[in-house]
């Protein structure tokens, strides 16, 4: 019989780089709380229309990219309805947004999300079929300061704190410009983009013929999706075509400014970039990208993100201009596989291994390893390490070799030892061995004494962490 494989663009994420997963989930949801984000779960699938509606027909994600299926009625009280699987969670959020009237509280809705988006693309490293995203939504009614460019400046440099916190340095000489960049830049409001559009067509009418085919499209039907073209050979023609800013009116101008200089003030850096204006058709005035050049190849865009003003009135909702991004968690995993030391011992996900020389000595090892989990348990949660037991029946060889692959430092325990209330101990990294006492060993680990150490040594040179 064949064997059944996962299909083609999703994957399964397997221990040890699920904990690496986790640490990111972890310092994400840290960063979020402090900034005053609570988390939002909507479904993994809604009504097609949602997203027609919310992220354009025209777009690549919604006219070639979604999961769509007719959910026949099971019942004569039930229609059969289009359901898509969320190709992204924004109008998700909105939608929930507006369903459950978060509006009427006056207040500023900071939600964030974390779950799977599905999207029918070619896969390629960095791109997938089922992928994560890390996200956040910033909105609500004009009077709780939702249209304030202070929230955009806000939501830029949280985002630039948690990259910072996860370790992923910021682009710059030293580094061969291999760190973070962050790309702005403003597609105006409702009233300035029709201008621009305009002004695209018209450009593109006696240029069309010059592009690729799907650009001919674009040019009549959406031309701002001319924009986001990669094919090397319109890209001369697309450089030249005119500039959103030139066509931003004097609100919009102001918006964009107060934006950068209130990231000037905050310290982060970016660049302007006019033909930054994302392929999803929702967004106004701010958008941006995060990309990363470690570990990426042509799939280098980190993150994603922009306001979105007029969203919540396409989808039938109240006034509620907002702001959010996307992280693609499976592309942060990606950069910081590649910025860690392939020695890196994040694999050695156990801070020691205890090694019971002969079954008898087992139970015993057993009740030393509750108790070592229990008391240093503040430690190793932080580390999301373990504690293992092996196996008494091995011969001391195996356990070494055991040990050896995923703990700093064996702990070693026969007859005499269990009898002395001691243990025997080797650091891997230094070939050094001792005798402690149990005591000595629980007071000098929750101390970040011995076997941290080895492990803090691991963990500074192998995870770029700060
Ligand atoms: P997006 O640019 O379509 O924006 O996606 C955000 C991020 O998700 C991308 O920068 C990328 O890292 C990741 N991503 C997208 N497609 C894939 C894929 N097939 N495989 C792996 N990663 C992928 C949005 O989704 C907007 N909802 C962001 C937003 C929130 N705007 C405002 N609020």
């Amino acid at each position: 019989m064949s064997t059944l494989k996962a299909v083609r663009g999703t994957r399964d994420l397997l221990p040890p780089e699920t904990a690496l997963w986790n640490r990111v989930e972890a310092t994400a949801r840290a960063v979020f709380a402090r900034y005053g984000f609570g988390e939002i779960r909507t479904p993994v699938f809604e009504d097609t229309q949602l997203f027609v509606r919310g992220v354009g027909e025209e777009t690549d994600v919604v006219s070639k990219e979604m999961y769509t299926w007719e959910d026949r009625a099971r019942a004569q009280s039930e229609k059969a309805q289009l359901l898509t699987l969320r190709p992204e969670n924004t109008a998700g959020v909105v939608r929930a947004y507006i369903e459950h009237k978060l509006g009427d509280t006056g207040m500023l809705q900071k939600l964030f999300y974390i779950g799977p988006q599905f999207r029918r693309e070619r896969p390629q490293r960095g791109r997938y079929r089922q992928f994560w995203q890390i996200g956040a939504e910033v909105l609500g009614p004009v009077p709780s300061g939702a249209e304030s460019a202070l929230r955009d400046a806000e939501v830029l440099e949280m985002l630039a704190t948690l990259l910072d916190e996860l370790g992923i340095p910021r682009a710059s000489e030293a580094n061969g410009n291999t760190g973070w960049k962050l790309s702005l830049n403003s597609v105006g409001s409702s009233t300035d983009r029709p201008r621009y559009i305009n002004a695209l067509k018209s450009a593109l009418e006696p240029l069309k013929g010059t592009l690729c085919v799907d650009c001919q499209r674009r040019a009549e039907t959406n031309p701002l999706r001319v924009l986001d073209c990669k094919v090397p050979e319109d890209q001369p023609v697309i450089n030249n075509l005119p500039k959103i800013a030139d066509f931003l009116d004097e609100a919009s101008t102001e918006h964009f400014a107060r934006v950068r200089s209130a990231l000037d003030a905050c310290g982060v850096p970016y660049v302007i970039d006019p033909r930054l204006v994302r392929g999803l058709d929702y967004y106004t005035r701010t958008t941006f990208e995060f990309t990363s050049a470690s570990g990426l190849g042509t799939q280098n865009a980190l993150l994603g993100g922009g306001r979105y003003d007029g969203l919540s009135e396409m989808l039938g909702g109240p006034k509620a201009p907002g702001i959010g991004f996307a992280i693609g968690e499976d592309r942060l995993i990606l950069t910081l596989q590649a910025l860690a030391n392939p020695e890196s011992l994040l694999k050695k996900r156990a801070e020691i291994y205890l090694a019971p020389l002969g079954t008898e000595q087992n139970p015993y090892v057993l009740a030393l390893a509750k108790t070592l989990r229990n008391v240093w348990r503040p430690i190793l949660q932080t580390r999301g390490f373990s504690v293992e037991v092996g196996e008494g029946d091995f011969r001391l060889k195996k356990l070494f070799e055991f040990a050896e692959k995923i703990a700093p430092l064996i702990g070693i325990i026969g007859e005499e030892e269990r009898a002395a209330q001691t243990i025997k101990l080797k650091q891997f990294s230094t070939g050094e061995q001792f005798s402690l006492s149990i005591a000595e060993l629980i007071e000098h680990l929750a101390k970040d004494d011995i076997a941290l150490k080895a492990l803090g040594d691991a963990f500074d040179g192998g995870s770029n962490s700060k």
